[in-house]
């Protein structure tokens, strides 16, 4: 499918169009089509995949079972039938250099750095500027929350010393985005969902990236993006069995935990990942491949992220694949009206997280994006946590809103639509401070 802008050429009127397009294209409640079901009574019933059985049919016992051999079993059905292979060694010439440090942000409280990661190491390749804030007030290397944003560095606060985006974006019609470009007046547009000073002042580093800048979100058949880096010669796009831009998104995710890595101010075994609907589909798959990340955070991930598939409640595999053909790999399409035949379900991509804790959350109005269903992923990973003598939801309905449960499986539904708000990063930042800050 074409993104909206390439639907049409200009006129006002095609420009009113092009902004309802659009619309229906973001908006998850506009996107709502009449045939979608989002009647609980209507869900089919179905078998899931036991994420304790070997595809031999052997029973997994053990968690030394588990990460020798089912782990890996699971994480290779990911990658053959939804997300798609991502490349194993890095492009060469790979580089990263600090383009600026401000050490007075947020009035003393924070240092802004700005990291410019060149995938092949040529200025006018293909390229992510990674924005990290990090405490002034903590004295050891913080640790951190790392996540993709919708609209640009420069749109998570106002402060003008951030630098404006120069990536291809989505048309806007509040004068933000002109010619697919950011404006001044996109400064500051996504705070709501960054509450940056509540990070700082709760001691961790924030790091993060437009996701534009790892690979655009149209579908131009992987002409640009981090994919052509890897093409074989000949290869003009990804096999069928090869990334998508998730898979892109995801490993330009662990390209950032690679630098924070490098950077001594950051405790880099301490780093959560995090990320908002199609963004947290990119956190779940980023944090299922790269056992690095310590926390893995899924915001209204919906479907192909928490929701599990086979319950075809709100967005079903087909309905994705045909809107955003672009986000799956090829063979994803084989599953459109035939999630039966997923040799996964999206708890599966949960339990690829085990040991380590996962927070799922959902919105009470975003029914497009299945709370139940993203529920239901954390209930029934719970057996590969209790393998590692984790808990996990700790019961067996979706709590009630604004009552958030569990244990290294933690899952909430806030009243309210499909968002990122504070209510949820004051969610996180406690989940954070309970595993990865002693004494807390
Ligand atoms: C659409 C899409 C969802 C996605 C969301 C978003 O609503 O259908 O799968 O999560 O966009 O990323 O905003």
């Amino acid at each position: 499918m074409k993104a909206p802008h390439q639907l049409l050429t200009h006129s006002p009127l095609k420009a009113c169009l092009i902004f309802l397009l659009s619309a229906l294209y973001m908006n998850p409640l506009f996107a709502i089509p009449k045939d979608a079901n989002v009647d609980e009574a209507k869900v089919p019933k179905f078998t899931l995949p036991d994420p304790l059985t070997m595809t031999d049919g052997t029973p997994v016992t053990s968690s030394h079972q588990w990460s020798a051999r089912r782990r890996g079993e699971i994480l290779d059905l990911f990658k053959e039938h939804v997300y798609g292979r991502s490349p194993d060694g890095l492009p060469a010439g790979l580089s990263h250099q600090v383009t600026q440090t401000i050490p007075n942000f947020l009035d003393g409280k924070a240092t802004l750095k700005e990291i410019r990661v060149l995938f092949n190491g040529k200025k006018d390749g293909p390229k992510m500027h990674i924005l990290l804030i990090l405490p002034n007030h903590t004295k050891k290397p913080a640790p951190a929350f790392l996540g993709l944003n919708f609209s640009g560095n420069h749109s998570i606060h106002p402060d003008s010393r951030i630098t404006l985006s120069k990536s291809w974006m989505r048309p806007k019609k509040d004068g933000s985005v002109i010619d697919h470009k950011a404006t001044e007046k996109a400064r500051g547009a996504s705070s709501s969902r960054w509450p940056v000073e509540t990070i700082i002042d709760r001691g961790y580093a924030l790091a993060t990236i437009y996701y534009g800048d790892i690979d655009p979100d149209f579908d131009d058949d992987f002409k640009n993006g981090v994919q052509p880096l890897f093409y074989r010669e000949g290869q003009k796009k990804p096999a069928a069995n090869e990334w998508g831009s998730i898979g892109a998104w995801s490993w330009g995710l662990s390209r950032a935990l690679d630098y924070l890595e490098s950077d001594p101010t950051i405790d880099a075994k301490k780093v959560s990942v995090l990320g908002h609907s199609r963004l947290g589909k990119t956190s779940l798959w980023a944090g299922a491949q790269d056992q690095r990340f310590a926390i893995v955070i899924s915001n209204d991930s919906g479907c192909g992220g928490a929701a599990l598939s086979r319950r075809r409640f709100g967005e079903k595999v087909k309905r994705i694949n045909t809107s955003f053909p672009h986000w799956f790999n090829d063979r994803f399409n084989q599953y459109n009206d035939n999630e039966n035949a997923l040799p996964i379900d999206q708890h599966q991509l949960i339990s690829l997280i085990a040991p380590r804790p996962v927070y799922i959350a959902s919105a009470s109005e975003d029914l497009w994006a299945d709370p139940t269903g993203e529920f239901l992923s954390g209930k029934y990973a719970e057996p590969v946590y209790a393998l590692f003598g984790k808990k996990g939801l700790g019961c067996d309905q979706p709590p009630a809103v604004d009552h958030p449960v569990g244990d290294f499986i933690r899952y909430h539904r806030r009243s309210g639509k499909h968002d990122l708000t504070a209510y949820d990063w004051a969610q996180y930042l406690d989940f954070a401070d309970r595993h990865l800050i002693k004494n807390k």
